[in-house]
């Protein structure tokens, strides 16, 4: 029999100190730059063509995503495995959960196969909470419903910094369904914590209620919000999450909501712009907008990589890099 570990006592032995990566609500500003120095440590590392440090060599990553994704998926993995570990991915499509097998039974028949750290993805909001009560091991929440998803918080952090040199001060615009978004959630923690100043715009029915409770400012026209933004990132219109009428049509979300380059001309002129991905084209970002010369967006997703290796690093607790931090 496994004997259970106390999680905090492990967590306390890894170097961001949490047992797991759950929200950057529960991240302080210090862990969020613990995160980012790392990254930018293995991004010079990789643009040097040095050879990354093999922190998680002999370790395995179990992948557990319950939800299609493209990114976030194959960045993790890759991240493991440019850091010399294994992963597994299962996806519920194929696995026994098509046999009615719960996300806890599932969850503890991976971890009877000893890895060493398990990524969820899950429809459901809190299921990384819940599997974190009942496994051992470090769990990376990689999307759970319309609540968190701190990677990508982290990840887009990352690329401001790059690209804008800092976060602290910067007015950042989050532009469209707020309310099903585990990505604006996550960001709105993360970039208050690092000093930004957080708007976000969208049809009222897509803002979630008292949003102003978060600590941003709320606009309900996209010509006056862009105005004096450094940062505007835009969402994905989740049309599968939505109920029949809550969301206006696609074109009339384009119309009002919708980053054109005619929206852009009331812009700073080095505004970033900014997309998590998968993009609706055309419906909540125009293709010459997504392509031009201010979109970040495919920089977000090399960054992804690199973030996903750092919090793997950081959760795993090898201490072959600490002279690093
Ligand atoms: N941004 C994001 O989470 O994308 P995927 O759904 O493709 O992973």
């Amino acid at each position: 029999m496994r004997e259970k570990k106390n999680k905090l006592s492990v967590g306390a032995q890894n170097l961001l100190s949490i047992p797991s990566l759950l929200g950057t609500e529960f991240l302080s500003k210090a862990q969020i730059e613990q995160v980012l120095k790392l990254s930018f440590l293995f991004k010079k590392c990789l643009k040097q063509n040095q050879a990354v440090p093999q922190t998680l060599a002999g370790k395995t990553v179990i992948l557990l995503f319950f939800e299609p994704s493209t990114r976030t998926r194959s960045s993790f993995e890759l991240a493991a495995k440019r850091l010399g570990g294994n992963t597994l991915v299962l996806t519920k499509e194929g696995s026994s959960a098509e046999k009615g097998e719960t996300l806890v039974d599932t969850a503890k028949t991976v971890q009877a196969m000893q890895p060493d750290l398990l990524v969820l993805r899950h429809p459901s909001a809190g299921s990384p909470f819940h599997l974190d009560q009942i496994l051992d091991i470090p769990i990376v929440n990689a999307g759970d419903g319309f609540h968190e998803h701190p990677t990508q918080a982290l990840l887009d952090l990352m690329t401001i910094q790059e690209f804008k040199g800092k976060i602290e001060g910067l007015k950042v615009l989050i532009v469209g369904d707020i309310a099903h978004s585990r990505v604006a959630r996550s960001n709105i923690y993360a970039l208050k914590k690092m000093g930004a100043e957080v708007s976000v715009c969208g049809p009222p029915t897509l803002l979630p209620p008292k949003v102003e409770q978060m600590g941003v400012e709320v606009h309900y026209e996209l010509e006056k919000a862009v105005k004096d933004k450094d940062v505007i990132m835009t969402l994905r219109i989740q049309f599968e999450r939505l109920n029949p009428g809550q969301s206006p049509s696609r074109g009339e979300y384009s119309k009002f909501y919708g980053i054109s380059e005619s929206v852009l001309k009331t812009a700073k002129a080095d505004v970033l712009i900014m997309h998590p991905g998968p993009v609706n084209r055309g419906v909540e970002i125009s293709p010459e907008v997504a392509d031009g010369s201010r979109s970040v967006i495919l920089n977000q997703v090399g960054n992804g990589v690199i973030v996903r290796m750092a919090v793997l690093h950081l959760l795993t607790g090898n201490e072959l890099l600490k002279g690093w931090l």
